[in-house]
């Protein structure tokens, strides 16, 4: 019998095209958070959790980041939440690198993406990835935290 895994590791946290901008952008959409408040109320809620977040608006960057997360990458996190902005509606080559990272992965949306304009309700990173969550904002980064610290989530062998 597989023995149980933890993940009180190391978890990545990413977020792509123009969410550098949260506090000043939408606030009725996306709220007044920052993802230096963000990052820092995750890191105090998960103290014994290493909390890296990041933010880029470069694809290529972002694919780099993914690759390097894996387990035989060079930076090897034991789980990934992703929150890839607009990217998430067409960016296949982030699916791919998702796809091949093995691991819990989480994709965030702040706002509810359902519940506005018709192109945002397609995902295309959400095939590569255990679980969505959207609308919840910013609590949405701590639900997907505590999945991935949980052992409920998808990979776990039972
Ligand atoms: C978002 C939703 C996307 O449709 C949008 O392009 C974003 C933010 C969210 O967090 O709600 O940039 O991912």
């Amino acid at each position: 019998m597989n023995s149980p895994r933890t993940y009180s590791g190391r978890i990545l946290v990413l977020n792509g095209v123009n969410l550098g901008r949260l506090g000043r952008r939408r606030l009725e959409v996306y709220g007044g958070l920052t993802l230096d408040d963000i990052r820092s109320e995750l890191q105090e809620t998960f103290p014994g959790t290493g909390i890296d977040l990041r933010q880029t608006d470069h694809e290529g960057e972002m694919v780099a980041w993914i690759h390097a997360a894996a387990p035989d990458g060079e930076e090897g996190y034991d789980g990934l939440i992703i929150n890839p902005g607009a990217w998430t509606h067409y960016a296949y080559a982030l699916h791919d690198a998702l796809e091949m990272v093995e691991m819990p992965k989480v994709e965030v949306h702040l706002s509810n993406v359902h519940a506005r304009e018709g192109w945002r309700r397609e995902s295309v990173i959400s095939p590569s990835v255990d679980a969505v969550i959207a609308g919840m904002g910013a609590f949405g980064y701590r639900a997907a935290v505590s999945y991935v610290l949980s052992r409920d989530h998808a990979p776990e062998p039972r």
